[in-house]
């Protein structure tokens, strides 16, 4: 079976490339490497012994979207990855945010809508929730009003699957609402690859242990959180990866209980800043050069995963611990930076 992966470049992406490909899946990978290298064709490779069928082009090129999926129409999936996830820059540059984020996914939707059935999983965000009035967080959860244009293309992106499943019962979709990925793939092959100045906390905190940061500056101690840091839910990328084919193959399967489902993609535990921190320590044995700063604006204080939904209902769970998930990113930090 052929399956569909745009951004299959991307962190996520390629982890999730493995997965499918470990799972007897053909995979097509369509990127337009603006977040990515084809190297990392070469480490999915190394990892499964098969390279990728692979397609560089824009998805904001509604033609080259259109021929692509005619020469696909074998496909039984599609996993899309494929959108721009930095907040801060999502602030300043919004208009680039709405139509990569958005016009892409409604080219995609329109070739879907062509078949006879479609199957599709949507990488969504936490980010939708906001900060949570109920902890831990449930799918139910309210929607808040997105703090950032890239979280407002999570929350638009879900109500345009929404209302296209609606009235396109051929079309099957999930959108799965990730908490904070982390770490690498157990071969060291493949790992998150930040360009510039990394604006997530664990490429950071890695950055900083191999010496290539001076110092991580802890967004705020003062939140009202056991040790004042602020909260989240890390969950290790090939966790996350696998969650991806678990949901594909229940809409393959037909097991879903409606053609659109949202599904909490975490460990169900929270780590603060300084939990964090200390886990690295302990899996490096490096002490952490760090120091306590102002907050930064549109953090949230706490959010991690009510993971029942995910638990009973497509019948996934994460294995690994914070510790696990540390010590593969430190060992993929080692690989690509030592
Ligand atoms: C985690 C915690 C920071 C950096 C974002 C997006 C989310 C998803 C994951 C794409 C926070 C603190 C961070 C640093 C710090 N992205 N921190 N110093 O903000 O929870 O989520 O990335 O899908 O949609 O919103 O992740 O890793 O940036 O921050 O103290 O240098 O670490 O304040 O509490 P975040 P993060």
């Amino acid at each position: 079976m052929k399956v569909i992966v745009t951004g299959g470049l991307g962190f996520i992406g390629s982890h999730t490339v493995v997965e499918l490909q470990n799972k007897g899946y053909e995979v097509v990978i369509v990127d337009n490497c603006s977040n990515s290298s084809k190297e990392v064709l070469k480490g999915i490779e190394k990892i499964t012994g098969i390279a990728p069928v692979f397609e560089e082009f824009d998805l904001r090129e509604k033609v080259k979207v259109q021929e692509f999926f005619e020469r696909h129409q074998d496909a039984s999936g599609l996993i899309h990855f494929a959108a721009s996830k930095a907040v801060g820059e999502s602030v300043k540059e919004p208009l680039l945010y709405y139509e990569n984020n958005i016009g892409t996914l409604v080219y995609l939707l329109q070739e879907l809508k062509k078949k006879e059935s479609a199957n599709f999983i949507f990488s969504s965000s936490c980010t939708v929730y906001g900060q949570a009035d109920e902890l831990p967080i449930t799918e139910n959860a309210p929607i808040k009003p997105a703090e950032s244009p890239y979280g407002n293309t999570k929350q638009i992106g879900e109500e345009i699957i929404r209302d296209t499943c609606k009235v396109n019962p051929q079309i099957k979709a999930i959108a799965l609402r990730y908490f904070n990925p982390i770490g690498a793939h157990p071969s060291v092959e493949i790992g998150e690859l930040p360009l510039g100045v990394p604006a997530n906390l664990v490429p950071f905190i890695t950055q900083t242990g191999i010496g290539l940061r001076e110092q991580l500056s802890v967004f705020g101690n003062d939140y009202p959180t056991p040790d004042g840091t602020a909260v989240r839910d890390y969950i290790h990328v090939v966790d996350l990866a696998k969650a991806h084919v678990i949901a594909l193959e229940r809409l393959i399967k037909q097991n879903n209980k409606d053609n659109y489902e949202v599904f909490n993609i975490g460990t169900g535990t929270g780590s603060s800043v300084l939990e964090v921190i200390r886990s690295f320590e302990s899996v490096s044995g490096k002490k952490l050069n760090y120091k306590i700063v102002a907050k930064r604006s549109g953090d949230v204080t706490a959010a991690y995963a009510d993971t029942s939904k995910a638990n009973n209902d497509l019948g996934w769970k994460s294995q690994s611990t914070l510790d696990e998930a540390l010590a593969s990113a430190w060992e993929w930090e080692q690989k690509v930076r030592g």
